[in-house]
């Protein structure tokens, strides 16, 4: 039998522990021997749930007994969470993980830990929820160089771009109405601003690399500057917006990282991605392209990776997994020098000197003659952002061209 403790007792921790009752016989077969839930750590009182008597509130209980094998961290932040992780892991036991701040942030360190102490730091539910990607990047693409990582990978976002394109609606309209469904947080910043996509593209830019890619260092633009009419050039184009994490190696130790709104063909697999689904989409040297999509978030889903992990954990007790991320740094790409396309609105007072400065490729839509798109030639992005200021007030969107 393998002990398990569970690490906070909300969505994602509830969740892991439903789905190691539900799936129990599969699970215990894959595993080769019985899980069992030993400890939940929360802060609350559960009263009344099934699994109350297994709550504690003092995690020495937990880092102490030496029946504890692995441990769930679903808590989320990087304090305690941070804290707990290490000193179970300075002990020897596995940490299976959903975080991806602490991922992000502390990644390298805590798989340092991990190796020294003949234990694992899994974290496939970080990036993706359900969608197995970590796993596929670290033992199934071995064969392959990876080239690049193109991802949806907030469902957030996804969903609120998805509905402006499909009802025509606008952004604070949409984002109104997934918080009141509950796929919206209350603060959305970290969604709507492209925090947490940028966190996840770290984490796979670093697997990509196999060195650290900092996210505190990756350009990130989120989706509160789109329109509604975006949609309705883009549609016309035919292509739609996706918040696109995007990451291209470009050689042994640098990467070019960026989070931001993409106007993408919708003849492109991402741009089928629609709702709260995910997808990563990954081009390897040899295998070319191949998408991982599904549930990216969630209760059940996100757990069902977690538990994934502790099942690889259950396999390899007093074995190292390898991971392939130092804690070496790798080298950001200046993106400014960066040579892409832009779609670009403008007043349509402006167009002689936006055609003269960006391009002639004007896309028109009869009955909308007020303002003007134009996708540009070819140029650096610092080029494109002094074409902007030039044009001031006349440019009223600009989003790039993937
Ligand atoms: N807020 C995240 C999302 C949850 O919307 O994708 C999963 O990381």
């Amino acid at each position: 039998m393998v002990n398990v403790a569970v690490l906070g007792y909300g969505t994602v921790g509830s969740g892991v522990v439903e789905v190691i009752e539900k799936n129990k016989d599969m699970v215990n077969k894959k595993s080769g021997q019985e899980l069992n839930v030993k400890y939940i750590l929360d802060l609350r009182d559960f009263p009344g749930d099934p699994y109350e008597d297994k709550v504690v509130h003092d995690f020495d209980t937990i880092v102490n007994d030496e029946e504890v094998q692995i441990i769930c961290e679903t808590m989320g932040g990087v304090g305690a969470a941070y804290a707990f992780t290490k000193s179970a892991l300075e002990k020897g036991k596995s940490v299976c993980t959903s975080n991806k701040e602490l991922v992000a942030k502390h990644g390298p360190e805590l798989l340092q830990i991990a190796r020294k102490n003949n234990c694992n730091y899994l974290f496939e539910a970080s990036v993706g929820g359900g969608i197995p990607i970590i796993r596929p990047l670290n033992y199934s693409l071995t064969a392959e160089r990876i080239e690049g990582i193109n991802g949806i990978l907030n469902g957030t976002t996804n969903y609120i771009l998805s509905k402006m394109e499909m009802e025509g609606a606008d952004f604070d309209t949409v984002l109104k109405e997934a918080q009141e469904k509950g796929y919206a947080e209350r603060n959305p910043e970290a969604d709507v601003e492209g925090h947490d996509a940028c966190r996840k593209i770290a984490i796979l830019s670093s697997l990509m690399m196999g060195k650290n890619v900092d996210s505190e260092k990756i350009y990130t633009e989120g989706i509160t500057k789109v329109t509604a009419d975006d949609f309705v050039y883009a549609k016309a184009a035919g292509k739609t917006v996706k918040l696109l994490g995007r990451s291209v190696a470009m050689g042994e130790s640098e990467v070019l990282a960026m989070v931001a709104p993409f106007m993408i063909d919708k003849s492109h697999p991402l741009a089928m991605v629609n709702d709260v689904f995910n997808a990563v989409f990954v081009t390897g040297n040899m295998l070319g392209d191949s998408m991982y999509y599904g549930r990216g978030a969630g209760k059940l889903p996100t757990a069902s990776a977690v538990v994934s992990d502790v099942v690889d954990c259950a396999r390899h007790l007093g074995k190292v997994i390898m991971c392939f991320w130092d804690d070496a740094d790798a080298k950001l790409a200046d993106i400014s020098e960066l040579d892409r396309s832009f779609y670009v609105r403008v007043k349509a007072s402006a167009k002689d000197a936006a055609v003269e400065m960006l391009g002639d490729d004007v896309l028109t839509v009869p009955g909308r003659d007020e303002d003007l798109v134009i996708f540009s030639k070819s140029m650096k992005e610092k080029e494109f952002a002094a074409c902007c200021e030039k044009l001031g007030d006349a440019v009223l969107s600009k989003i790039r061209l993937y």
